[in-house]
């Protein structure tokens, strides 16, 4: 069986962007490969947390994982943090790493633009950490959204000057990208990729709104004066939408197309408005169950912490063997 690693920030609750491009696809590899999947706490530090949100949004992701319908039987479910061989990997890879290459990372440059005052040097080696986190696990695949397609290149990178350095250690991993949804745009900007920092509400879809919430941010999402509800790149807009649709209710964009033929964009938000609330509510419900029962979720990560944490010594047994450094016993 191949394996596979994914993991998502703790950082504020998550956008149907994190959804429809990393944990619905998931899913579906569940029952295919050895999947690890983490909460990566270690990474949401790289801005400024609020100790008690941070303990809350982990805890909730773990929810979500379990309420998007991840089986905790057949998946390792970890915290980042239980785990200390991220760290220590992570440490080891920093020293292999060239400053280009960090400083070249889009997301790094973009995240430094916006906030000044919250640089700091975590959130410029972030990229090394996660090398370690899918290093750390032999993963084969990595099912991630467009945005991390970069720091998986440096992922590769890594895991081949390592081995070519040193001898075959690390198993060169694939990004899996689905074409279609693995970048869900803004409702305001469509130009622009929907995330959990906009600072307009209006731009986003959270997991956990509530259904009027839904509804009128849909309502308002911008689209265009073409009036046709066609997928195409001058309809940035009702493309995205479109995209949305689809990925909800698994149909293709032209049937949707056609559906829609002759219709005005009001009767094609109304119909998705009510789709995306069916779709979360489900979600919402089974979140709010797992957050009143910590229990639950306690057993499952204190498992998933077990069961990660005997592969991940066991990798960086061997890679501090390679480097030199000596063993204990
Ligand atoms: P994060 O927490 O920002 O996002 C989690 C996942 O959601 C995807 N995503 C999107 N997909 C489609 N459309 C969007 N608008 C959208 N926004 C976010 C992301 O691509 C991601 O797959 N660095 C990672 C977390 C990480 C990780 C790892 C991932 C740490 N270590 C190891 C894979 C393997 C991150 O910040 O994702």
């Amino acid at each position: 069986k191949k394996t596979i690693f994914s993991g998502v920030q703790p950082s504020g609750a998550l956008t149907i962007g994190n959804y429809l491009g990393a944990i619905k696809n998931w899913v579906q590899l569940q029952e295919e490969y050895d999947c690890y999947y983490c909460v990566v706490d270690m990474h949401a530090i790289t801005v400024p947390q609020e100790p008690k949100d941070l303990r809350k949004n982990t805890l909730e992701i773990l929810a979500l994982y379990l309420a998007c319908g991840l089986d905790p039987e057949k998946n390792t479910l970890f915290i980042q943090s239980h785990v200390s061989a991220h760290a220590e990997l992570g440490w080891v890879l920093n020293t292999m790493t060239y400053m280009g290459q960090l400083n070249r990372m889009t997301q790094y440059k973009e995240k430094s633009q916006k906030s000044e005052q919250n640089l700091n040097a975590g959130l410029f080696t972030y990229p090394v950490l996660m090398a370690a986190d899918i290093l750390l696990y032999d993963a084969d695949v990595v099912p991630v959204g467009e945005d991390q397609k970069q720091h998986l290149e440096l992922a590769r990178d890594l895991a081949e000057r390592f081995n070519n350095r040193y001898s075959e250690t690390f198993t060169v991993p694939e990004p899996f990208i689905s074409e279609f949804g693995a970048k869900i745009m803004s409702l305001q900007e469509p130009g622009k990729k929907m995330s959990k920092s906009d600072e307009d509400p209006n731009a986003y879809i959270l997991l956990l709104d509530d259904e009027a919430t839904i509804k009128r941010k849909i309502k308002r999402a911008v689209t265009d004066s073409l009036g046709v509800v066609k997928y195409s790149d001058e309809q940035p807009g009702i493309k995205n939408l479109l995209t949305i649709y689809s990925k909800f209710t698994g149909e293709k964009i032209e049937e949707i197309e056609r559906k829609y033929d002759g219709k005005g964009y009001g009767d094609f938000k109304e119909d998705l408005a009510c789709i995306v609330a069916d779709g979360l509510k489900p979600i919402r419900e089974k979140v709010n169950y797992y957050m009143s029962n910590k229990s639950e979720l306690e057993a499952i990560y204190a498992e998933g912490a077990r069961k990660a944490e005997r592969k991940a010594a066991k990798m960086l047994r061997k890679v501090y063997k390679k480097i030199g450094f000596i063993p204990k016993s």
